[in-house]
């Protein structure tokens, strides 16, 4: 099978409902917490993607026992500080940014050295925003650069610590809850607004946790050392996945989309209130709680008229996953969309800011990159006549799903490479692609 998708047609309009698979965070975090309980734990509607497998593999070559069947998962684990540690043990995370630096948290204890390494991609990626503060835990790091791979040494003897996370990234602060837990007495951290499902998770299984909420930060303090229950979890589906389709439906013409089942964690709900301020029709109902997340069916309807955005900031973190899609949306709208403070989009699996401008670059839409933001000159009679080949060395799973809904949507010659990509996070993609309707190659 060819490691590519041709796409030469607009969709054509559809109406019809859709389910997603299950949330790459909470399928990670779920595995990783789990195997920190003597309990059997089990969750369904796991999400059966790449990052979760390797999430899998790494915990089995730490002696946890699991069984999966479909997207039904047991896990039983072997209790805060239980991984069983081979000589020369190598952990491999893959593409997965979430595996790697939170399984570091758990590791703040390893008897022995472990290395962990990653792809291509995951290589490239910074580190250090978890070493820094785990080696204050007290384990010890060799790395080059805190570029994988990396070799971790940790300690009996671990210390609770004081820390300040300023990015905005839910895998440093949950790298180092996860290390909390592992360790005697409180520790503090304080951190900038991101997504909290570990946080929910927490508070869920009533561990010792709480959470004091500021206007632009939040202060937890995480007790450690105590009993993990089981944790029996049905995985609510992904809202970063949902929102490819949510994308296609805002740039199509007469479409409706219904999804059920979405997490709609505020943390996560970025891409739906910016979506809304441009114009799109989305709407939330059976509304539900769900262990501390929220679950609803969201509601799309193709708008007449996309407005552009002056982004406001507050949304960077809890759409940080979705701006390759909201730039498309911009360069549909009448007039000049402006969006700001976006470094961090430069530490994903690929540069997805440059990315986001070479897609628009591609489709013929002005844009001007500075530093971290970017305005984008949007084109409501956008409409594309020619060839465009996409390869992004990274295979950055994002870059490519974006791409098929850029072409799905403005029509011309598309060649996409790096297929196999969608693995990463959402292999049944191309499935819904086509249930929509879309002729792809
Ligand atoms: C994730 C956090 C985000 C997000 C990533 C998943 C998580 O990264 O981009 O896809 O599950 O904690 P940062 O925490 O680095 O911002």
């Amino acid at each position: 099978m060819p490691n590519f998708v041709k796409i030469n047609n607009q969709i054509t309009k559809f109406n019809k409902r859709l389910s997603i698979d299950g949330d790459k965070s909470l399928s990670i975090r779920w595995a990783l917490l789990s195997s920190q309980s003597i309990k059997r734990s089990k969750a369904s509607n796991l999400l059966l993607s790449e990052d979760v497998l390797s999430t899998l593999k790494c915990l089995k070559k730490l002696g946890i026992k699991i069984k999966i069947s479909k997207n039904f998962c047991e896990i039983t684990g072997l209790g805060l500080n239980g991984f069983k540690y081979r000589d020369n043990l190598v952990l491999n995370a893959g593409n997965s940014g979430t595996l790697g630096r939170l399984i570091l948290g758990l590791l703040v204890h390893s008897k022995k050295k472990v290395q962990l390494r990653g792809d291509e991609s995951l290589s490239k990626r910074d580190f250090l925003r978890v070493i820094k503060p785990l080696k204050k835990f007290g384990a010890k790091f060799n790395s080059n650069y805190g570029k994988l791979p990396i070799q971790i040494q940790g300690t009996n003897f671990t210390k609770p610590i004081r820390y300040f996370e300023n990015k905005g990234s839910a895998q440093c602060k949950s790298a180092v809850m996860f290390a909390a837990l592992n360790t005697s007495g409180e520790t503090i951290i304080k951190a900038k607004k991101s997504r909290d499902h570990s946080e929910l998770l927490f508070k869920h299984l009533k561990l010792p946790i709480k959470i004091i909420k500021k206007n632009k930060y939040d202060v937890i303090k995480v007790i450690g050392k105590c009993n993990i229950p089981a944790i029996n979890y049905k995985i609510p589906s992904d809202i970063s996945s949902a929102a490819f389709f949510i994308v296609l439906t805002a740039l199509s013409k007469n479409s409706s989309l219904k999804i059920k089942d979405v997490n709609i964690n505020p943390s996560r709900m970025g891409v739906f209130y910016i979506l809304k301020l441009m114009g799109i029709k989305i709407s939330k109902f059976n509304i539900k709680n769900y262990k501390g997340e929220k679950i609803a069916d969201l509601l799309i309807k193709s708008p007449n008229k996309i407005k552009p955005i002056n982004c406001p900031i507050r949304f960077n973190s809890s759409a940080i996953d979705e701006f390759l899609l909201i730039f498309l949306v911009a360069a549909k709208a009448k007039g000049v969309s402006y969006f700001k403070n976006l470094s961090e989009l430069n530490q994903k699996e690929s540069p997805r800011l440059k990315w986001g401008s070479k897609i628009l670059n591609k489709i013929g839409i002005k844009n001007i990159v500075n530093k971290n933001s970017i305005k984008i000159f949007g084109n409501p009679d956008l409409k594309i006549n020619k060839k465009i080949i996409i390869k992004n060395f990274l295979k950055d799973h994002r870059v490519f799903m974006t791409s098929v809904i850029a072409a799905l949507s403005f029509g011309g010659e598309w060649k996409i490479f790096d297929k196999n990509s969608i693995n990463t996070s959402f292999p049944s993609f191309l499935r819904k692609v086509h249930y929509l309707g879309a002729k792809i190659e």
